[in-house]
């Protein structure tokens, strides 16, 4: 075997001579901004002013919803969708997600109750979700992981049959489809995130959907302090509008979305041809029916049929100058701050741990090459066939 054939973890010659980021933005050109730029110092008004106004309708049409409000952040966005909406008590919500889906729910003094996932989605099983509801129970705030739909018509049918309402972080899943409708007007609300790991970016940002007028009303009030208007505050809002700054910028790449989206599919699906070949690794499961943006591409390693752990594969892709992340671990009950609402002696989500300790995503972007994507992969299979050499090496598994 030629040395350059080794992993590079062995001392062969990396895939790649510069290091491949996890992430790449796909950002406009600035002289493209730079116009409504000009309007906005040239008029001053720099927050919450007619780019707001325009991405909102923008996205109104694209998401064919009736209500659209852009605010800072989607941690923002969901925590004024809880408050608006009077949730108290309990809600039920994944474990394996990012923190701050369980942290909108600590800042309106409700008690996180976290349901397990399914095994080939990474999303919330809506049996694990009917067997927690309790009469404290007063929502389910579900996840589109990593942009693949959670089982919107099965929650559904559980909120409605248990009188409860129902909120999804969609955070990952601007452009994704659940059964051809795309994602943004299932439950009682949707909240995405805009912030730099996303699709459609907005420098930070979020943006709240929802079919109800009065709730997106109340929304808009709850992202000005709760004032609507005459200072004459009717609830503690917070301050979190989008400024124009923002606006500008996910206007434009809400143009190129779609073309966004359908590249990294075909990534995907170049990585996923290669991957399934491989022994010890299992890809998130998409249905047929739905489409996913692809926010990440993470793959779960079987250890003892892969041949190492996948800590060891991140710190071999490292070698070979890939970046890689372990979304999502920890899952969120076993952060510190959950501690109080989750008794760690016991273990009671299997599925999320074996899913957090066994999970870890690779770089997906657009301006990955289809030569990138190739090296990705022929990294990750010089590193499985040469694992048994490498567990010898590092003396573990
Ligand atoms: C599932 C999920 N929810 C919420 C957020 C928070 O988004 P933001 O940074 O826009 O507040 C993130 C951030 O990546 C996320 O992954």
């Amino acid at each position: 075997m030629l040395k350059k054939d080794r992993p590079a973890i062995l001392g062969g010659t990396p895939v790649f001579s510069g290091v491949l980021p996890i992430l790449r933005p796909s950002l406009p050109e600035l002289d493209d901004l730079l116009v409504a730029l000009n309007n906005v110092i040239s008029t001053g008004q720099i927050t919450n002013d007619r780019y707001v106004k325009e991405f909102e309708e923008k996205t109104t049409d694209f998401l064919e919803v009736k209500n659209c409000v852009a605010v800072s952040s989607c941690t923002s966005g969901l925590m004024l969708a809880v408050k608006a909406m009077g949730l108290t008590g309990e809600v039920i919500l994944p474990s394996f997600t990012f923190s701050a889906t369980g942290h909108s729910l600590l800042w309106n003094g409700i008690t996180p109750v976290f349901a397990d996932c399914v095994k080939d989605t990474y999303n919330i099983d809506p049996k694990a979700v009917e067997k927690k509801i309790t009469e404290k129970t007063s929502a389910i705030l579900a996840v589109h992981i990593f942009g693949n739909p959670a089982d919107a018509d099965s929650l559904s049918k559980i909120a409605k049959k248990n009188n409860l309402k129902l909120v999804f972080d969609a955070a990952h899943a601007f452009g994704s489809c659940c059964n051809g409708i795309k994602v943004g007007g299932f439950g009682d609300v949707e909240v995405f995130s805009l912030s730099p790991t996303k699709l459609l970016i907005s420098g930070e940002g979020g943006l709240v959907t929802t079919e109800n007028d009065e709730l997106a009303e109340k929304i808009r009030i709850g992202r000005n302090y709760g004032d609507p208007g005459d200072y004459n505050c009717e609830f503690a809002g917070l301050s979190a509008r989008m400024t124009e700054w923002n606006a500008i910028l996910a206007i434009k790449m809400l143009e190129f979305l779609e073309e966004n989206i359908e590249r990294r599919n075909y990534i995907a699906n170049l990585f996923r041809h290669r991957l399934e070949k491989l022994p010890g690794i299992s890809l998130q499961h998409v249905k047929l029916e739905d489409k996913t943006t692809w926010k990440d591409f993470s793959i779960i390693i079987n250890s003892k049929k892969f041949g190492v752990h996948r800590d060891i594969l991140s710190l071999a892709l490292e070698k070979e100058n890939i970046k890689t992340k372990k979304y999502f671990d920890p899952p969120i009950h076993k952060m510190k701050v959950y501690d109080e609402y989750f008794n760690n002696a016991e273990t009671k989500l299997p599925v999320t741990e074996y899913i957090s300790n066994n999970i870890i995503s690779i770089p997906v972007y657009s301006r990955l090459s289809d030569n990138d994507v190739d090296n990705i992969l022929s990294a990750i299979e010089r590193i499985q066939s040469f694992s048994s050499k490498i567990r010898m090496v590092l003396g573990k598994p």
